[in-house]
């Protein structure tokens, strides 16, 4: 066996283009425009920045939905995008998906054992018998009782129905999950326990995340490491502890700053930003964050800064 991480992106990029109107030339959106990163088993990789930076754009890439513009895709070693039709079949078993709302993601007329049996039904070949054991028990794990399975979506609670979603996305015992916003739909009280089931699975199976949030004090929870998102383009990426300890880029800082319980991680003077994030379509020149960065300098404005090591992690920035 190769000793190859889960995930490794390479520069991966996803542009797309769209019209604005009739007689204009179609535009390029770089939704994601080159990150990097790798995920081994039983890590959480948690990626956070602001609406409309990218983020489930890259859950698209990651788990091929959609196939990235450039850049190139490693699954346990295995190059998606040169990948032939059975390998691109089994490398989407391996990474599947737990999408922000429980109730649009779960078909309304299937009952919950039909739900879980139909992908064990395609892709395997269990009997029936076997498969209603990995039902029963994958269900009993996520916390879940036998006389559910009979039961329809809509007879459930948003936090039920997360957990069913879940044992959708963990039926096929994935090496990697996807989760875009997990909890973030669901009532403050659920969400820990929801956190929590995503824990114990990890623990149990060894499964690597790939984390999506918005929200810092979720991720300071879950994640192993961190990658902070701005318009496309990773500015700050390393080992959690390591960033929360001292973040590092203006743009990190300031989302840190604006988490209450977080402030006393970041001793130093609080950042304040200003402004809406910019049109992907139209991109500020130099660094994408430097029209609302409280430390842009001259430079910043004309030349795009690389990631590179600083304090053990990597971050974007002319100025730290
Ligand atoms: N299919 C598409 N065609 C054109 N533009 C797109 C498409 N998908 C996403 N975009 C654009 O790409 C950018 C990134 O979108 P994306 O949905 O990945 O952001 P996000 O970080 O997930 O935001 P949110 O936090 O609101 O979910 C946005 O400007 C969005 O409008
Ligand atoms: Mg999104």
């Amino acid at each position: 066996m190769s000793a190859a991480p889960l995930l490794q992106a390479q520069d991966l990029a996803r542009h797309y283009k769209v019209g604005q109107g009739l007689f204009k030339p179609k535009a390029t959106v770089k939704a994601l425009n080159g990150v990097s990163f790798t995920l081994e088993a039983r890590r959480t990789l948690a990626v956070v920045g602001e609406s409309g930076c990218g983020k489930s754009t890259l859950a698209r890439q990651l788990t091929l939905i959609e196939a990235p513009t450039s850049g190139a895709l490693r699954l346990s070693g295995t190059d998606a995008a040169h990948a032939d039709k059975a390998q691109l079949k089994a490398l989407r078993q391996q990474v599947q998906m737990v999408f922000q709302n429980p109730f649009a993601s779960l078909n309304p007329r299937k009952s919950i054992a039909t739900t879980l049996d139909e992908p064990l039904l395609i892709n395997t070949s269990l009997t029936k018998a076997e498969r209603r054991e990995r039902v029963e028990a994958l269900v009993a794990k996520v916390g879940l009782r036998p006389e559910h399975l009979r039961r329809y979506p809509h007879m459930f609670s948003g936090g039920q129905r997360q957990r069913i979603a879940i044992a959708r996305a963990m039926i096929l015992n994935p090496k990697i999950v996807v989760a875009d916003e997990p909890v973030s739909a669901l009532d403050v009280s659920i969400q820990a326990q929801i956190l929590n089931l995503f824990m114990d699975l990890q623990a149990e199976f060894g499964t690597g995340y790939v984390f999506i949030s918005h929200n810092l004090s979720v991720v300071e929870h879950m994640a192993d490491d961190l990658m902070v998102m701005y318009l496309g383009a990773a500015v700050e990426y390393g080992d959690k502890k390591t960033i929360f300890a001292r973040p590092l880029h203006p743009y990190t800082r300031a989302l840190m700053s604006a988490t209450p319980a977080l402030r006393a991680a970041d001793r130093r003077e609080r950042i304040k930003i200003h402004g809406e994030l910019p049109s992907p379509l139209n991109p500020p020149s130099g660094c994408a964050f430097h029209k609302r960065c409280p430390l842009a300098v001259e430079r910043c404005k004309v030349e795009t800064p690389r990631l590179r090591e600083v304090e053990g992690r990597q971050v974007a920035c002319h100025v730290v």
